[in-house]
């Protein structure tokens, strides 16, 4: 396995792979089995499999958790290295963003509900950097995680619009066994915080169980997962929701019969937000 850290290294590196197949998973590193699901499916996929790690500031805004943000690149390296990834990029802040770098990629519309509504500067933050990170590596194929359906949708959104020729794989949610999505940021629950994050899943179950039962009001699914996280103390709700899964607009009364129906939610355990999703079909 390569590590590089310029990106005139990694294009060096990259052109020896000629027309092979490229598949990459893009990371702010902290890596768990989510990652390595991810990494695991572009390797079935592609004749050759990139990492890049780099917390990125532009998605984070003065008042989250960049400097508190986990990191282990020792470890990371070893995972990596365990799943037969070829080359790993570790740019730092100045190689993406020099000084006099001037440049925003924003996605107008998908970007306004949800995760977008709570943290206005978020998507602008991601789109810029895997528009960056898409130029630099030029992958076949690109793969994110089902956690986070919306930056999946903004992600696709921007494929579109800007034409990069590249599939974008979204895969499924990878769960502790008790139902908590992995996320790096689960390190930052204690273990009471920690027991009691495993309502987001349940939440999600509620509403779930009740739209296999033929149920297609949205109130009635949102008051479902709202009455299953008021049993939980420790968790204060920043948002719930049921949305269209293509516009990511919000259902009000009945959903039309041949629509999806994403539930997500946003919960605080303390200072720690964390997300989890249901896409229905
Ligand atoms: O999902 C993440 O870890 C990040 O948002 C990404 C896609 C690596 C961009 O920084």
């Amino acid at each position: 396995m390569k590590i590089v850290t310029t990106i005139a290294e990694f294009r060096q590196v990259r052109r020896g792979y000629g027309f092979e197949s490229v598949g990459f998973v893009p990371t702010m590193g902290y890596l768990h089995e989510g990652h390595l699901e991810l990494i695991r499916r572009a390797r079935t996929e592609n004749e050759r499999v990139v990492a890049s790690i780099f917390v990125n500031p532009k998605q984070f805004s003065p008042t989250e958790d960049l400097s508190r943000y986990p990191r282990d690149l020792d470890r990371d390296f070893h995972m990596l290295a365990g799943e037969n990834v070829d080359l790993v990029f570790v740019p730092s802040n100045e190689v993406m963003y020099p000084p006099d770098y001037q440049t925003t990629v924003s996605v107008s519309r998908v970007t306004q509900a949800l995760e977008g509504l709570r943290r206005p500067t978020h998507f602008d933050g991601v789109t810029t950097v895997v528009a960056k990170l898409f130029n630099i590596v030029q992958p076949s194929r690109a793969y994110f995680g089902q956690k986070d359906a919306q930056q999946s949708v903004v992600i696709r959104q921007m494929v579109r619009d800007l034409n990069f020729d590249l599939e974008i794989v979204v895969c499924p949610t990878v769960r502790e066994s008790d139902g908590l999505a992995m996320s790096s940021r689960n390190k930052y629950l204690t273990e009471d915080e920690r027991k009691g994050a495993t309502v987001l899943y349940k939440a999600l179950q509620s509403a779930k169980s009740i739209w296999d039962g033929g149920t297609r009001n949205s109130g009635i699914l949102r008051a479902a997962m709202m009455e299953t996280l008021s049993e939980e103390l420790l968790a204060r709700v920043d948002y719930i929701s049921a949305a269209d899964p293509v516009t990511l607009e919000e259902w009000h009364g009945e959903i039309p019969r041949d629509s999806g129906l994403l539930l997500s939610m946003a919960v605080f355990f303390g200072q720690t937000r964390l997300i989890d999703n249901l896409l229905l079909e």
